[in-house]
């Protein structure tokens, strides 16, 4: 039976280097709250020739090479984001022009932070109907055009840059199962408030006292969101791992949302792993949403961090609330 398989990672990130020093002379802020509270020392931050759309087609051509593969190969380009150029087209569409990829049909996906996991989840389910089928899966943002940069609560915390990856379907690998072998995903939209991002306001005159907000920023209750953060996704890595019948002592590689190194040395408390398992770059470029995953993917994966059989864990909680947990057989 054909599985999907990823067959080339790519990312793409700002040149624009922010570091907390920085930060410290536009709020009220230090390095060392920052570094204790989250363990970020710098995030990119995107400039000209850097939009979402830009950043995401940069991903995708690195893991088009890396897979062999020309743009006109592929059939489908699916962009986890919530900071798309524009509300129409999507985000997709306008990588789709950007790498020529004529035969692909695009389009975008929002789950917040767990926006690259919901997309893996859709082409495994496309795979599945037809094997043959080369999809571009790419989670992509530009946060910094949507933070309140006088709002120290979130502005420290998010980066911009973008993840991608090659799935089609491939045989199993002698005796492994190789490929997405399972996925455990979630939503809780009565918890939509604790982190939100409210969209561009639409214009209608017959709505009198309608409060237009020209530029929305995200809003957060830290506090909260980091609780359900901790407890959703390892709720999630239990049940998938449960699923499958495996333990995380056989885990080779973890790849956690990267929010808050809090967030993720909890998770790695949680399932017994040592940190050396973990996969971590918070530290260097934030939190960046659904690109987050794809970005330490594509890492790990020129770092040779991924060997043929390995079992590979996925997890992310974002807004909405979203989260999730995957697993593959590299
Ligand atoms: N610098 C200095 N002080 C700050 C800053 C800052 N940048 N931000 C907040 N503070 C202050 C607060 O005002 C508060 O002061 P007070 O006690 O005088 O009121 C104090 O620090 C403590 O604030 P808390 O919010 O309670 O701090 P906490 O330890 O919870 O850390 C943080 C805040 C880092 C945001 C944490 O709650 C967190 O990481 N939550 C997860 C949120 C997250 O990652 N969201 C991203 C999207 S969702 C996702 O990707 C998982």
């Amino acid at each position: 039976m054909k599985r999907a398989v990823i067959i080339g990672t790519g990312s793409a990130l700002p040149a624009r280097v922010l570091t907390n020093a920085e930060l410290e002379g536009m709020v009220e802020t230090s390095d060392e709250w920052i570094t204790a509270r989250t363990g970020i020392k710098t995030r990119r931050i995107a400039g000209a020739g850097e939009k979402t759309s830009q950043l995401a087609a940069a991903a995708a051509r690195r893991a088009l090479a890396l897979a062999g593969l020309t743009p006109e190969e592929l059939d489908l380009i699916l962009v986890g984001t919530i900071t798309a150029d524009m509300t129409m087209p999507s985000c997709a569409c306008l990588v789709q022009k950007e790498l020529g990829a004529v035969r692909a049909f695009a389009f975008d996906l929002n789950a917040a932070c767990s926006g690259f996991l919901y997309a893996l989840d859709v082409a495994d389910k496309y795979i599945r109907s037809d094997p043959d089928l080369k999809i571009m899966v790419i989670g992509a943002e530009t946060l910094s055009s949507r933070v309140d940069w006088h709002d120290r609560n979130t502005c420290v915390l998010f980066g911009d840059g973008a993840g991608a990856c090659v799935v089609t379907g491939a045989e199993s690998n002698g005796n492994h199962q190789r490929g997405y072998l399972a996925a455990k995903l979630y939503a809780d939209g009565s918890l939509w408030e604790l982190l939100h991002l409210e969209g561009a306001p639409g214009h209608n005159p017959d709505l009198p006292g309608a409060a237009l907000t020209a530029h929305p920023s995200i809003r957060m209750y830290g506090r909260e969101v980091f609780r359900h953060a901790v407890r959703a996704m390892a709720d999630a890595v239990g049940k998938v791992l449960a699923d499958q019948g495996i333990t995380p002592a056989q885990l080779s590689l973890v790849i956690p949302h990267q929010a808050n190194i809090r967030i993720i040395r909890s998770l790695a408390e949680h399932l017994a792993l040592p940190l050396e398992k973990v996969y971590v770059n918070v530290d260097k470029y934030g939190n960046t949403s659904a690109a987050t995953i794809p970005i330490a993917l594509d890492e790990a994966n020129r770092q040779g961090r991924l060997a043929a059989g390995d079992l590979l864990l996925l997890c992310a909680f974002g807004g909405g609330f979203t989260w999730g947990a995957s697993l593959i057989r590299w």
